[in-house]
């Protein structure tokens, strides 16, 4: 897949397209790297663009914050850690990015990884936690009070 490609795969779709990235034969003349020192899905040369759309995207998908994620508390730059591994979600989400890539490939037979069946709001849909069944019904509105006569 080629980098134009991978920047029109908008959205929580673009890391499974990231991560397709990653299997396809090195380019021949490698970009200079860009400043991350810790990937281990998303191909080493990812863009910084792509990257942090793709982490837009999870923090949409899952309805959370970055620090959700990251080491740092909102609303302070200096103490993020982007590249930090302490926080267990992060462990969780890189399984995560591996099972979703998978689902796609093999149950979906995706070949085209810019147009996924499978993202992270396919089950999260906003929340931490996905529903394993449908919420219970909304509570039927009060019948109306009899006329006083
Ligand atoms: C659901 C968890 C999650 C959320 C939310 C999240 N990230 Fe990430 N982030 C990850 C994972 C997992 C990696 C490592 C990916 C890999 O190993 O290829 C990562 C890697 C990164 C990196 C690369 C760090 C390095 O040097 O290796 C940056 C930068 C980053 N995220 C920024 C952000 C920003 C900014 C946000 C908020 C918009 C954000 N992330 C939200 C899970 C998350
Ligand atoms: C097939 C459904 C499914 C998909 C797709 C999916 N998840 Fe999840 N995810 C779950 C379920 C179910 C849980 C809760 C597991 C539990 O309760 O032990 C979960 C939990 C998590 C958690 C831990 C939640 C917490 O409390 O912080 C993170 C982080 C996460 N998912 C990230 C992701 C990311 C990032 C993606 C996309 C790359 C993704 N998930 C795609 C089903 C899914």
């Amino acid at each position: 897949m080629n980098r134009e490609k991978l920047a029109l795969a908008a959205g929580c779709a673009a890391f499974v397209a990231a991560v397709a990235t990653a299997q396809a034969p090195p380019a021949t003349t490698a970009p200079a790297p860009p400043p991350f020192k810790n990937l281990q899905v998303f191909p080493k040369d990812i863009s910084r663009p792509d990257l942090i759309n793709n982490m837009k995207g999870f923090a949409q998908a899952l309805g959370v914050r970055c620090t959700h994620c990251h080491v740092g508390t909102e609303g302070q730059p200096p103490t993020f850690d982007f590249a930090s591994d302490a926080k267990p979600e992060k462990a969780t989400a890189r399984k995560m990015l591996a099972m979703v890539h998978r689902i796609n490939g093999q149950d979906f037979g995706v070949t085209d990884f810019s147009n996924v069946k499978v993202t992270c709001f396919t089950c999260h849909r906003g929340s931490v936690k996905p529903l394993t069944a449908p919420p219970p019904p909304e509570p039927a509105p009060a019948a109306p009070a009899p006329k006083a006569s």
